[in-house]
């Protein structure tokens, strides 16, 4: 399986691929409540600062590991050193977590895209339309059944490319429309306030939290923690330069975040006045705004089509690499064909999404640790194992395999620039900032300890 891996053509192949994986719900849907939960400017601060030194050289460590040994994270580790080996599987947990509960706002987004198809733009900008639908005991599952069925049907046809395809047209698409929301949204009466409010940082609300959580969503966002990337990098050739596809792919994944915030949190002080509570929505806060801003516009519903089946597909394809990379660790591990683990995986999913989309309705008093079901996967996997993931690659690359093995992969391509960063960052800053924020932040969650 691992002999035979077809390349990317080109580095262009390559980032269009990569970015493919990472720009999705995380950027539109998650970045911008997070943003607007933890304080607006300080959290869009501390994400940059995150991107340009964890998030650049870990993509970079995690690309490199790739390209160099061919293999996915499993195989990976366990070519460099056979005790290792655990870092990958517990790299292969985190997709199986998240592709559940990323499929139920899948259907959420599947949901507004027919709701506004069928003329319900109106309605969608309703007071209580969104939490009346997810609290239904039934409704939500449907739309998850029918997201994350057909995220199982392209991944057991294989038809990924032909999605791949379409959604590389896509892509620009979107980001042309959010810049285009973005700007109208800032002109709305009231936006100003939530203009600066993102965008000017307000330091007295720095927290240990607003670190963890811009870290969780940083590791989230460009698919990175979970031995996607290093997949990635086993298809790169070996012309390509390492460095300047991951500064592309960062600067594209950063770059719509920030517009998806820019056209959410203003629009949460035209519409709901900035106050706490609205800001502090969480996972229904793009439901919630976006449907405003459309009716508020000539053209609303024809926007609001366009703009869901956009997100729909940016979804797809990373419902999709979510999907594809545990069926193939399944297939791998247990020795069963493709249809087979594909229904696993399906049956697997479902179950898991079926109990978080109830932890948003019908199960919302089921709490976790404070968390409904929901913000309880979302938690675990990218708060905590997420950065334990980060903080075991580090300490492999930085002090098993030395990162020399990295910097001799990137520079058989290419100058590498950020070369200084990169070891200081994988060696000491990365691990030492993990360790602080990681025990800070579980300490916070159980109660025990409050920065
Ligand atoms: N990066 C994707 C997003 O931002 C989520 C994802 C993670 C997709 C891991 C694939 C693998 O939505």
């Amino acid at each position: 399986m691992e002999k035979n891996r077809s390349s990317f053509t080109g580095k262009l192949g390559f980032v269009l691929a990569a970015a493919g994986s990472a720009v999705g719900l995380g950027n539109i849907w998650r970045f911008p409540y997070l943003a607007a939960k933890y304080g607006g400017g300080i959290f869009l601060l501390v994400y940059i600062i995150l991107a340009v030194t964890f998030g650049f050289a870990l993509m970079t460590a995690e690309i490199g590991l790739g390209r160099k040994t061919g293999l996915s994270a499993i195989g990976a580790f366990n070519k460099l050193n056979k005790k290792f080996t655990f870092i990958g599987y517990l790299a292969a947990i985190i997709p199986a977590i998240i592709l559940p509960y990323y499929s139920v706002i899948g259907g959420w987004v599947t949901k507004y895209l027919a709701v506004y198809v069928t003329g319900g733009g109106h309605e969608a900008a309703g007071k209580t339309f969104f939490d009346d639908f997810i609290s239904k005991p039934f409704e939500p599952l449907v739309w998850l059944l029918i997201f994350i069925g057909a995220t199982a049907v392209i991944v057991l046809l294989g038809v990924e490319k032909g999605i791949e395809k379409v959604s590389k047209i896509m892509m620009p698409i979107l980001v042309v429309l959010s810049v285009g929301i973005a700007i109208y949204a800032a002109f709305l009466p009231g936006a100003w306030e939530g203009v600066v409010y993102y965008i000017k940082p307000d330091f007295s609300k720095f927290s240990a939290t607003t670190v963890l959580a811009a870290m969780g969503q940083l590791f989230y966002s460009m698919s990175l923690a979970m031995g996607i990337m290093i997949t990635y990098g086993s298809y790169m050739k070996k012309d390509v330069s390492i460095e300047s596809s991951v500064t592309q792919i960062e600067l594209f994944d950063t770059g719509i975040a920030f517009f998806a915030g820019l056209m959410i949190i203003p629009s949460v002080f035209v519409f709901s006045g900035g106050t706490p509570e609205a800001l502090g929505k969480g996972a229904g806060l793009m439901f919630e705004t976006l449907p405003k801003v459309f009716e508020t516009m000539p053209g609303g519903t024809f926007v609001g089509i366009t703009f869901f089946i956009l997100v729909l597909f940016a979804a797809l394809t990373s419902s999709i690499s979510l999907m594809e990379t545990v069926v193939s660790i399944v297939c791998d591990k247990l020795k069963i064909d493709r249809k087979l683990s594909c229904l696993i995986v399906f049956l697997f999913s479902l179950a898991l999404g079926t109990v978080s989309s109830l932890g948003k309705g019908a199960l919302s008093g089921v709490k976790v640790l404070g968390m409904d079901l929901f913000d309880f996967f979302d938690f675990a996997s990218n708060s905590v194992l997420m950065p334990i993931v980060a903080l075991l690659t580090c300490i492999f690359i930085g002090f098993i395999v030395k990162p020399q093995l990295i910097i001799d992969e990137v520079e058989s391509s290419g100058k590498f620039k950020r070369k200084k960063i990169f070891v200081f960052v994988i060696k000491y800053l990365a691990p030492i900032c993990i360790v602080l924020i990681l025990v800070s932040s579980v300490l916070d969650a159980f109660g025990i300890f409050k920065i």
